[in-house]
């Protein structure tokens, strides 16, 4: 039987740290309910919650950390949430960006940039030059994200810079323009607040991610929350489709750090 073309082949050896994380950062808004505030009061603990995670992932030595900030379906909120959003989003940048090149972290949007105003984009656009070479951990924001986008997207690139493809082409043809082409697939999905649902986030590159839920909200996960969820991780067995006895003699995927690479943020 001729080894499927997918791109799922190798196997990360168990008990890793993983190498690419990708949250959903769920609950914000019920962490405000909870205080009587309004939902805004959330969104701005989130932030914090956002700072922890970058310190914790570095700790651990996750290389790639991707956070959903933004969906593709969230303009359907109240206007004066999103209006709050969108201005928490660009403060938020304003301050962090040169912490993060000062930290060695490399900083990336992954979404549809259009309809952001055009003083934002370029802040964006700024932002990922300046940190274009550090190396210590890949931050990713996926903002005014839609999975469905991305891959709709990447098939309108293709088409328009290798239209002879269009009869045969493979995986790695279309992958090549996604938005994160830049990362390898998560290895660990989380979610926060208690939804069991991928609400339209790396859909393409979830296929084999290990997926996480957590009732914990958003505001209150922490490096100890962040911890029970990679520890989940390191018991489960990625198989990609074979059976357990096979996994003793596979290759394994380089790059997957193999002690936690304990460093200082
Ligand atoms: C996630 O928290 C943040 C964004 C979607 C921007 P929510 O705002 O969805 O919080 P809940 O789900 O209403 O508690
Ligand atoms: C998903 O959260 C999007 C982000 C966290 C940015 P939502 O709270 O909007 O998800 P749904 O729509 O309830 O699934
Ligand atoms: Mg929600």
């Amino acid at each position: 039987m001729p080894q499927s073309p997918s791109s799922t082949r190798e196997i990360p050896e168990k008990g890793k740290i993983p190498r690419h994380i990708a949250i959903i950062m769920d609950g914000n808004g019920r962490w405000a309910k909870k205080r009587f505030l309004p939902r805004i009061a959330g969104h701005r603990q989130g932030v914090e919650a956002v700072r922890g995670a970058i310190k914790a992932c570095i700790e651990q030595g996750v290389e790639y950390l991707t956070l959903f900030a933004f969906s593709s379906e969230n303009w359907r909120r109240p206007e004066e949430e999103v209006t709050f959003l969108m201005q928490l989003f660009v403060s938020t940048l304003e301050h962090e960006v040169i912490k993060l090149n000062e930290n060695g972290i490399r900083f990336k949007v992954i979404g549809d940039l259009s309809k952001f105003d055009s003083k934002t984009a370029e802040f964006i656009r700024q932002g990922e030059e300046l940190t274009a070479n550090n190396t210590r951990l890949i931050f990713t924001v996926a903002a005014n994200y839609g999975g469905r986008w991305d891959i709709m997207q990447a098939v309108r690139k293709m088409m328009i810079h290798s239209p002879n493809l269009l009869e045969n082409f493979n995986e790695a043809d279309l992958s090549k323009h996604f938005a994160m082409s830049y990362a390898p697939d998560p290895d660990l999905f989380i979610r926060t607040g208690g939804e069991c649902r991928v609400s339209n986030f790396l859909l393409w590159q979830l296929a084999y991610s290990e997926l996480y839920f957590t009732d914990t909200l958003w505001p209150d996960f922490d490096a100890n929350a962040l911890d029970l969820a990679i520890k989940s991780f390191q018991q489960r067995e990625r198989r990609f489709g074979r059976i357990s006895e096979q996994l003793q003699n596979m290759p394994v995927e380089k790059g997957m750090t193999t002690i936690a690479a304990k460093k200082k943020f």
